[in-house]
């Protein structure tokens, strides 16, 4: 916003005008009112100062008009008395002139009105731009055709702005992607799926750099519930679960943004064959992903998995390596394991075997960090078929006995930690020993 001190004189002083089409200057009007009207008068703000002329009306509007004729502010009429579009008509009409105060550049939009004066003005944005207002009606037709009609005018316009900001087509869109962060989705699943288009024309595999353009469009979910990874300070967490979860009541399931968006989901799932160690002669199985961004989980232990994850850390960082309590058998609490040296693994070189449900931290790091957790939820065998097979679709390597028991082999059984050994890394400077922070998992 922006306060003016311009005098802003009213628009015309006679109606001469046809109610549509051109005025004899040559500009167009839009109904009754100019566009110059409309644009002007939303740019006012409850500050606004205005003055009206003597009252030179007759009948009931003489009688409205004597209520505001005093006010000295836009707010000031509206209180007393004055009809919204009183201020289109006695503006463009002249009996209205603008002195100065606050006015902004800009017509108001409504998503942006916080004053009750703003949401007046703002109803009137579509009238200040009559392009917008084209592009609306011709959008309606689609709208129709998608059965959005129920959308009223303001969600239809944010749709449409929505859909001309991320590039959506507006006939892939839809009422839930009304949000930023649906939108936002839509975007990088999109971009999921050219990348899973060209990479197979080309006979290529999935890249790092394939899977962080994805990311840096996915908008991530503020998550408060992981309480057990939330670094000390905050209250939520980026953090996302694609795939397989158990629900609390016991039902097995895809996670929503999976099945929203399965190319994304599809892109990391054929990244993580296409990117594992060499060493590793099965697929890696798992049934979900833990997809975070932006924050060094703190110590804990993935509560719920079976078997062992597969973590990567991707973007442009430093520091952010992954300590592991490999030895971790629960014989100690988290908070004695900070006295014991963990081993370090650097997830920055792409996807690294460990044990989640062993302690685990992420040091702290700097830039931009993001991490994909591969894990398999607990008793994933009971999810139903329905579920198993929308995973397998997504090109998810679901467990089976045998590559399951191989992958467990790669894990040697803890061994649990000595004091003697907790005595010899006692020496770690007390900043170490602080909750490191870290990931959701890696
Ligand atoms: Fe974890």
């Amino acid at each position: 916003m922006v306060a003016s001190n311009k005098a802003q004189k009213p628009a015309n002083k006679t109606i001469k005008e046809k109610k549509d089409g051109e005025k004899k200057d040559g500009s167009k009007a839009n109904g009754f009112y100019h566009d110059e009207t409309y644009k002007t008068v939303c740019c006012w703000t409850a500050n606004t100062r205005i003055k009206y002329v003597p009252n030179p009306k007759s009948g009931k509007s003489r009688i409205r008009y004597a209520g505001y004729e005093k006010a000295k502010t836009v707010e000031e009429s509206l209180k007393k008395g004055s009809f919204p579009l009183d201020l289109l008509f006695d503006y463009q009409t002249g009996k209205l002139s603008v002195l100065g105060g606050e006015i902004r550049k800009e017509p108001i939009d409504p998503s942006k009105a916080t004053t009750h004066t703003d949401t007046i003005l703002s109803k009137w944005y579509y009238r200040a731009h009559p392009a917008k207002l084209q592009a609306l009606r011709d959008a309606e037709k689609v709208f129709e055709e998608k059965s959005l009609t129920k959308m009223n005018l303001k969600n239809q316009a944010k749709a449409l702005d929505l859909s001309e900001r991320l590039g959506i087509k507006l006939d892939e869109f839809s009422e839930g992607m009304l949000s930023e962060l649906d939108a936002a989705r839509k975007v990088a699943d999109q971009e999921a799926e050219k990348i899973l288009a060209s990479a197979e024309r080309q006979r290529r595999k999935i890249s790092d750099q394939d899977c962080v353009k994805v990311l840096r469009k996915w908008a991530f979910r503020k998550n408060e519930a992981r309480l057990n990874v939330m670094p000390e300070g905050s209250s939520f967490v980026h953090s996302d679960t694609l795939g397989l979860i158990r629900c609390r009541d016991g039902r097995y399931m895809a996670t929503e943004p999976s099945v929203l968006y399965p190319n994304v989901f599809t892109l990391f799932n054929k990244w993580v064959q296409d990117q594992k160690p060499s060493k590793y002669q099965k697929p890696f199985p798992f049934t979900s992903i833990s997809v975070n961004y932006a924050y060094a989980a703190k110590i804990h232990r993935d509560q719920g998995n079976h078997g062992p994850s597969m973590g990567a850390a991707l973007g442009n960082f430093t520091g952010g390596r992954l300590n592991a309590w490999e030895d971790d058998n629960k014989s100690l609490d988290l908070d004695q394991l900070l006295e014991v040296k963990p081993k370090v693994l650097d997830v920055s070189k792409g996807p690294t075997l460990f044990d989640g449900r062993r302690a685990h931290s992420v040091e702290p790091f700097k830039g931009e960090r993001f991490s994909l957790v591969f894990f398999s939820a607990g008793k994933y065998w009971k999810a139903p078929k329905k579920v198993q097979d929308f995973l397998k679709q997504c090109k998810v390597e679901f467990p089976s006995d045998a590559s399951m028991e191989y992958y467990m082999k790669q894990t040697p059984a803890a061994k649990g930690y000595s004091s003697e050994k907790r005595k010899a890394t006692a020496s770690i400077s007390s900043a170490k020993r602080q909750r490191t922070l870290a990931s959701g998992g890696a």
